[in-house]
């Protein structure tokens, strides 16, 4: 079988998938407060207006450059600090106090969404597709709890495919079940389900058995090769994970985990809620403790695939089937030419440097 290592989208460091991306948490962002935000290799400033809204916008300003986190919020605009030009939630610049009036130039945005406690972006340029989720959870609120927020010496998608590698839960977690992953492709996002009740000749199987009314309840969903939700957990109380992962430079992880589970009414419900938000942390940790170590070293290369590694396979090819954007410059992969949004051709029409002047 052939070797992994071939160049693809796979464990890239030059290149990601077009998608969501976690930026920061949502209560690290007051009404009014601006942060820096590397985010794949690109500067942003990203900042909360005054109606609450969230704007992401390239950190530089078009003036001389200034990186516009260190300006200010003014409504739901930012005015760089430098020479105080001011550019609304578009991005369009509407106000240059030294001229009395606005110069035709703006700055790029990205769109911005918020859920289970995050800001996240939309790198892409395309009409953004839905947000990564939990599909059991898809059309139910929730709580949330931030979980640890870590740096791994990997690439996301190998950090990822940990969770679908079927014996290694054997040989590093002790687990006595066999897992068996039935998986299903949904264009940005795959799905991998336990199909196995387990093995007969564990007590632990055994003793559980009764809280499983068929298969033992083990799910991946991976968003954008880049975050993976976890569903696991007895049929009467399914636990939810969520890694949220991005990459940094040199094709290294930076990552949050975020607990979740359905919103339950009255103040008993937000205090079981508390209790089941630290069980499912627990969960989490008991599950990252034992490899850690092993994403400080590896070197990725699946030269030798087994019939075990059949789900790891398939996720390498969803991966490689999607679109991709290059590291630092967001461009599509192989496309030099910038694209034609409607704000983008206002922006190169207008930016010659004799109309500055
Ligand atoms: S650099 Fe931003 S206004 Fe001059
Ligand atoms: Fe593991």
């Amino acid at each position: 079988m052939p070797s992994t290592s071939q160049h693809s989208n796979f464990n890239n460091p030059t290149q990601f998938v077009e998608g969501w991306y976690w930026a920061l948490p949502s209560s690290k962002l007051k009404v009014g407060r601006v942060k820096a935000v590397t985010l794949l290799g690109r500067n942003l400033a990203i900042y909360r207006g005054v109606s609450g809204q969230v704007v992401a916008v390239d950190a530089y300003c078009s003036h001389m450059g200034a990186h516009l986190a260190e300006g200010k919020v003014e409504g739901d605009g930012i005015r760089c600090f430098f020479h105080n030009w001011k550019y609304d939630d578009r991005g369009i610049c509407v106000d240059v106090p030294s001229q009395g009036k606005p110069l035709p130039v703006c700055i790029k945005t990205w769109q911005t969404a918020e859920k289970y406690g995050m800001i996240w972006v939309w790198v892409g340029e395309e009409k953004p597709s839905s947000l990564p989720f939990v599909p059991e959870l898809e059309q139910v609120d929730c709580d949330y709890l931030l979980g640890t927020r870590f740096v791994k010496n990997c690439h996301p998608n190998v950090l990822l495919i940990n969770a679908i590698d079927a014996h290694h839960f054997n040989t590093v977690h002790n687990l006595p079940l066999e897992i068996v992953f039935d998986s299903q492709d949904l264009n940005n996002a795959i799905t991998f389900s336990n199909t196995t009740r387990g093995g007969d000749d564990s007590w632990l199987i055994r003793l559980i058995r009764p809280l499983y009314r068929n298969e033992v309840t083990y799910s991946m969903c991976y968003w954008y090769g880049s975050t993976g939700t976890v569903t696991l957990g007895p049929d009467f109380l399914h636990f939810y994970i969520i890694f949220a992962l991005r990459m940094i430079e040199g094709g290294k992880t930076e990552g949050q985990t975020i607990l979740v589970t359905p919103k339950r009414p009255g103040c008993i419900g937000w205090g079981v809620n508390r209790g089941l938000l630290w069980l499912t942390q627990q969960v989490g940790n008991y599950f990252a403790k034992g490899d850690t170590q092993v994403f400080q070293t590896i070197q990725f290369d699946l030269k030798t695939p087994t019939k075990a590694d059949r789900s790891i396979l398939q996720f390498i090819q969803h991966v490689n089937h999607q679109k991709v954007l290059t590291w630092g410059t967001w461009q599509a992969f192989d496309s030099p030419e910038e694209s034609d949004s409607p704000l983008e051709t206002l922006c190169d029409r207008h930016s010659s440097t004799s109309l500055m002047l």
